[in-house]
């Protein structure tokens, strides 16, 4: 947990690094802003979102039929190991992030977006 490991952070300083985290995992490919669609959908509003819904034009049938809705946890195992959530998903080369904390610091970001 990022707060055990940098005490000293003020709630601002947290929540750069937790960007920080998205950034460097999943920049490449999604933006955060509404309707910018990149490589992969925009994660604006993620959660509380059903999968394969947005306006992204290159979901895999899998996504669009997935019938799930986005939460912490299941984002959670979804960035953990993307094809046991959703099998035949198209989202690569993405090699899953085996770290539990760096997980966490990802979908604690995604979640305070949508309390924006
Ligand atoms: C190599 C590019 C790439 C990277 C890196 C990547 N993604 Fe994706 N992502 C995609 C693509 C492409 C899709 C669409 C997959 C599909 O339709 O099967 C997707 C789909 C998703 C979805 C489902 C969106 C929806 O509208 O239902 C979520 C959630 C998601 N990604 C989260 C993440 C997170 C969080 C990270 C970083 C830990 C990440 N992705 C890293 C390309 C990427």
């Amino acid at each position: 947990m990022a707060a055990a490991t940098a005490p000293m952070l003020s709630a601002g300083e947290a929540t750069k690094s937790l960007q920080a985290t998205f950034n460097n995992r999943c920049r490449t490919c999604h933006s955060i802003r509404p309707d910018d669609h990149r490589l992969g959908p925009s994660l604006h509003g993620i959660v509380g979102r059903k999968a394969g819904q947005s306006a992204f034009p290159a979901y895999s049938e899998a996504m669009r039929t997935s019938g799930i809705v986005w939460d912490a946890q299941i984002l959670d195992r979804f960035i953990e190991d993307p094809e046991a959530v959703v099998p035949g998903n198209n989202m690569q080369p993405y090699p899953g992030i085996t770290d539990p904390g760096e997980r966490k610091a990802i979908v604690e970001y995604l979640v305070s977006l949508g309390e924006e």
